[in-house]
């Protein structure tokens, strides 16, 4: 799979978000989005799953995505985790991760893959039957991203995981989707506001400013890019 942005352009009425954006994921990268609060990250992110409308081209494996509603973008293999994790807090973990898997007919598959996901979460096991409402921020997340893979993404983007979590929490959520990556051959698109802690993660990152994709490149290099970090991402 890969994931090509050309002239990505996004509009709210007459306000326009998104100007001109160009990327790409290509299949097994891990890469980061990075912006400060209001750059238009999370639009980006909106566009690609199929929530707004965009100008210019999304391929998904070359497939053209204009036409393409959302849930059969989830179906294509496209996972959104949502700014502030979208988890069901009246609902148990165990049900939330069945939620995921909505678009999986396989019931085999479904126990199959809550058992896969319960070994790299135990956390998520042990609190199985707990209302997710219930659970720490980090627990929450953890959950979110379970919950996603029920689906069986091809490309798991998700937007801000750093939200309202301790440093250390951050760290480990990170950790996680590196594993992810590494080990079971997820692609993934992470947006975050968290530069340095990102960059520790990802193999590449864009940076992204008022709409415009403005700087790229390998993580070990932007890490040591100093102008980019205090021009664009309000690193002191
Ligand atoms: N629903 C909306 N209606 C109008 N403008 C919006 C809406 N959502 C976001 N915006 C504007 O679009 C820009 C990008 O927002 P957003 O994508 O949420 O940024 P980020 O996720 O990087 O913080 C901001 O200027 C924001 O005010
Ligand atoms: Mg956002």
């Amino acid at each position: 799979m890969t994931l090509d942005l050309k002239n990505l352009s996004v509009f709210y009425g007459k306000t326009q978000a998104l100007f001109d954006c160009s990327f790409s994921v290509g299949e097994g990268e891990f890469v980061a989005l990075l912006g400060s609060n209001g750059a238009g990250k999370t639009t980006l992110l909106r566009a690609v799953s199929g929530l707004l409308p965009f100008k210019g081209s999304i391929a998904f494996s070359g497939m053209a995505l204009d036409k393409i509603v959302a849930q059969k973008r989830l179906a294509l293999g496209i996972a959104h985790i949502p700014q502030g994790r979208g988890t069901f807090s009246e609902f148990t973990v165990d049900e939330n991760l069945s939620l995921g898997a909505t678009i999986v007919s396989n019931r085999s598959q479904v126990r199959e893959d809550k058992d896969r996901w319960y070994e790299t979460f135990p956390r998520l096991r042990e609190r199985r039957d707990q209302l997710a409402g219930n659970l720490s921020g980090g627990e929450q997340q953890m959950l979110a991203v379970a919950r996603a893979l029920m689906s069986r993404p091809k490309l798991l983007m998700c937007d801000e995981p750093s939200l309202g979590l301790a440093p250390s929490i951050t760290q480990e959520i990170l950790a996680i989707f590196k594993t992810l990556n590494k080990d079971h051959g997820m692609t993934l698109l992470v947006v975050e506001q968290n530069v340095d802690i990102t960059l520790q993660y990802a193999d590449r990152a864009f940076v992204i400013e008022a709409g415009q994709i403005v700087a790229s490149g390998a993580a070990t290099e932007l890490i040591a890019n100093e102008d980019i970090k205090k021009s664009y991402l309000g690193v002191a």
